[in-house]
């Protein structure tokens, strides 16, 4: 039997069991996804004998995903340029490789939910600039097409160290900008934690954006933000956040358990009885 787990710190929240467990059982895979709380202090002797525990594999969360890069022997070009793993698995060398399909999950979520989001080779807004605006804008810049990013976040110092990873494509707007800035753009993508239960909206105002404009927000509980709700009661296509979650799982269980699973509406559905 194959298992595989996912490492964070608290870990009782995560999602990845319900999803790799549908996947397991859908497929008549015998194996096992399981969740492990693991203190930051205890993390690199933990993937150090991640094999004598039986693992082939692993995700990773927060506290842990610079962490987990940094004790991998090897790291796909994603996972570095993004300075964080998601995805650990031993290769028949034994040795760590880590990934991240973060930045995989959000646009192949995108390019499923609204294959029109680049056609009319507009500018993208990307709001925040934590790790996972960090991740989506490797993915924008990866997919190629996109001339222009804005990126606009509360903290503008964090904007402009993560500006500079990627170069004069990105661009940093006032925090305060964000709104009128939006005439400009075909995509808005929401990358903070604003619009999350418990936390506050996000306050921006849609008019500027146009017709043909796609919104896309990251948080997934609620399923749909006020982001999503609004916009898509303006008509726009709107993106929610699970997709991304549903997607950056795909690469990590075809790895660790041979099968590339599918991401489909019963999956979904699945995932959503549970937030
Ligand atoms: P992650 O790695 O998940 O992206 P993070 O690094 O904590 O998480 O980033 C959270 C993002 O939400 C940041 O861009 C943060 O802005 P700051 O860099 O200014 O902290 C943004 N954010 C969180 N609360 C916010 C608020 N009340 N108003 C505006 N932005 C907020």
């Amino acid at each position: 039997m194959k298992r595989a787990c996912v490492i964070g710190w608290p870990i009782e929240h995560s999602r990845s069991p319900i999803i790799h467990g549908y996947w397991l059982a859908k497929y008549g895979i015998d194996g096992a996804y399981e969740k492990e709380a693991v203190a930051p202090d205890a993390l690199a002797d933990f993937l150090g004998s991640l094999e004598a525990k039986g693992y082939v594999g692993a995700n990773v969360t927060l506290p842990h995903k610079e962490a987990a890069l940094a004790a991998a022997q090897f790291a796909d070009e994603a996972a570095v340029t993004i300075g964080a793993a998601n995805t650990l698995w031993l290769n028949a060398d034994g040795l760590l490789h880590a990934g991240n399909t973060d930045a995989y999950g959000f646009m192949t979520n995108l390019d499923a939910e609204a294959p029109s989001w680049n056609q009319g080779l507009r500018p993208v807004m990307v709001l925040g600039a934590g790790g996972a605006a960090r991740a989506i804008l490797f993915g924008l810049l990866e997919a190629g097409g996109v001339a222009k990013i804005y990126l606009a976040n509360r903290t503008r110092s964090r904007a402009d160290a993560l500006a500079k990873v990627f170069g004069p494509s990105v661009e940093v707007i006032d925090w305060d900008k964000r709104s009128e800035a939006l005439s400009a753009c075909g995509l808005l993508i929401n990358t903070t934690s604003l619009g999350m239960t418990g936390q506050a909206p996000l306050e921006i105002d849609l008019a500027a954006l146009s017709a043909a404009a796609v919104v896309a927000d990251i948080v997934y509980i609620p399923l749909e933000t006020k982001l999503v709700a609004v916009a898509r009661s303006r008509g726009l296509t709107a993106v929610d956040g699970l997709g991304m979650l549903l997607h950056q799982a795909v690469p990590g269980f075809e790895r660790w358990f041979g099968v590339r699973p599918e991401v489909t509406a019963e999956l979904k559905a699945h995932v959503v009885a549970t937030l």
